[in-house]
């Protein structure tokens, strides 16, 4: 699967984790950056990231900042996007199966390598089931 991967300066050494882990696991990973660990405003990566994803140019997107709720709160500003907060493996494969989430967002202050690890098996494995779930997706609107 073809992802995009971005992060803020304090996500910057775990999304170089992750783009390795997503290239060892046989995916396309895409880094948007940033390149170094110089002091980065979140929503500009989140933003391309979530771009690429809506553009269709890649499948998914994962995102990191310190605690992750910057980029989430970010990328969900992209119409079609849905980001979502992992805090643990359980949370991505829900995001996955209930949210339908087009994106996965990570703190990279309170998560560790063997939890991003978990939480990206479990995400590709599982299917968004649809349903009960799928009317109450496509309820998720701006509104005002
Ligand atoms: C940067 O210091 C920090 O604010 C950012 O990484 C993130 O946690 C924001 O939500």
């Amino acid at each position: 699967m073809k992802i995009a991967v971005g992060s803020d300066h304090a996500g910057f050494e775990l999304k170089n984790y992750v783009v390795e882990w997503l290239r060892e696991n046989g995916h396309d990973a895409v880094d948007m950056g940033p390149f170094s660990e110089e002091s980065v405003d979140y929503p500009d990566y989140a933003r391309k990231v979530a771009l690429s994803v809506v553009a269709g140019t890649v499948q998914q997107g994962v995102l990191l900042c310190g605690t992750g709720i910057g980029v989430s709160i970010s990328a969900n500003k992209v119409k079609g996007i849905r980001a979502a907060l992992a805090c643990s493996p359980e949370f991505a494969t829900l995001a996955r199966q209930h949210n339908n989430a087009n994106i996965i967002c990570f703190s990279a202050r309170f998560t560790d390598r063997e939890t991003i690890a978990r939480s990206l098996e479990n995400w590709f494995a599982a299917d968004f089931e649809g349903g009960r779930h799928e009317r109450r997706v496509n309820k998720i609107e701006p509104c005002c």
